[in-house]
């Protein structure tokens, strides 16, 4: 035991982790090694964050996607997922709820939507900006080229998401069709960095063909890039996609990866995602007590809300953002944590 405590305080002070130390840390039964793991981390989250929790407003404005990412149930070639769009009434509609529940930071999520040109994009965050000056706006929207990222960052997008998927190539080209390539995905990763955003990147736990080295790569990219921001959740699976049979991650390998990616990267803002609550009904208290500092309810239409299933069982369909709003509010009192309404950024 004080051989394995040992090697959890070394990643905090190193912050850096051998492959050795990873597989063990992963694999270890021993329920006081895990508990200190996660203490540990928690410690270092309270040490810069306190005990608040940061509260995002998601807005899935689109489920329409150009790209076929094997594990994703909005791929193109799901012809059984049912498409919308929301106009840029709805979504500022979104946002004049989410923020009389107050959320200072609104999350524009969708699948590549050509529909949605960078003229369109930039209006909508202009339109979002003028009525909303003090909320940070995030946008997740995939790969795009730099002058592309760079006009909707004038246009008023503050953060930018998109998770590297993997570290791996290998791996990469795996869980993606050849037309994706793990360079470009990288490439736009440091274009956002570089134009100012702050940017996150982030991978799923437990999706097909992932090892113990697939890992132990992602955790080094972390270190490297050091991100703003790290969405890690686990990997669920979608019936009609290419992965619909594949067992989803594990609750138990996201926790831990939870807190080894506090431990490295400690300043790091770090959702307990919906995937993580989706798994597990306690998943998300779970995952703050595993050093996360975000969460992230839904702030789309309660009519689109099922249509946006990138994996099955997605918790929360059915709710209104206010319902969902409460409901955080209670789950994080619960473990001793509380939603502060701040834009919430990068300490
Ligand atoms: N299970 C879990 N997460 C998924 N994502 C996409 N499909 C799935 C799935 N089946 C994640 C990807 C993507 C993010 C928006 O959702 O990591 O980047
Ligand atoms: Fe669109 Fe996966 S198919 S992001």
């Amino acid at each position: 035991m004080n051989e394995a405590k040992k090697r959890i305080d070394e990643i905090r002070q190193k912050r850096d982790i051998s492959i050795k130390t990873l597989d063990f840390l992963l694999s270890t039964e021993d329920e006081e090694v895990i508990t200190y793991l996660r203490d540990s981390a928690r410690e270092a989250a309270d040490k810069i964050y306190g005990k608040q929790v940061f509260i995002r407003g998601l807005i899935e404005f689109t489920n329409y996607c150009k790209n076929d990412c094997k594990y994703c149930g909005i791929r193109r070639s799901n012809s059984r997922a049912d498409r919308y769009r929301l106009t840029e009434e709805e979504i500022l509609s979104c946002c004049e709820n989410g923020y009389g529940l107050g959320f200072r930071t609104f999350v524009l999520q969708g699948g590549e939507d050509m529909y949605f040109t960078d003229e369109k994009i930039c209006h909508l965050l202009k339109s979002i900006k003028e009525k909303y000056p003090d909320c940070a706006l995030t946008l997740s929207i995939g790969e795009k080229n730099k002058e592309s990222y760079q006009a909707y960052f004038d246009a008023g997008a503050d953060r930018y998401l998109l998770r590297h998927e993997t570290a791996d190539e290998m791996h990469y080209n795996r869980l993606h069709p050849p037309e994706l390539s793990f360079k470009n995905r990288i490439r736009c990763l440091y274009d956002l960095k570089e134009i100012g955003y702050q940017t996150g990147c982030g991978f799923m736990v437990g999706s097909p063909g992932q090892t113990t080295e697939s890992i132990y790569k992602d955790l080094q990219f972390i270190r490297q890039f050091l991100p703003h921001m790290a969405g890690i959740g686990p990997f669920i699976p979608q019936k009609d996609t290419p992965f619909g049979k594949e067992p989803a991650g594990s609750l138990k390998m996201t926790l831990r990866l939870l807190s080894i990616i506090r431990l490295i990267h400690p300043h790091v803002l770090l959702p307990a995602t919906t995937a993580l609550g989706t798994i597990h009904p306690k998943g998300r208290e779970l995952g703050i007590l595993a050093g996360a500092n975000v969460v992230m309810p839904n702030l789309s239409p309660v009519l689109v809300r099922k249509k946006y299933a990138l994996y099955d069982n997605k918790i929360c369909t059915g709710d209104e953002a206010a319902e969902c709003r409460q409901c955080m509010e209670k789950r994080m009192e619960a473990v001793g944590y509380h939603i502060v309404t701040a834009r919430g950024d990068y300490i």
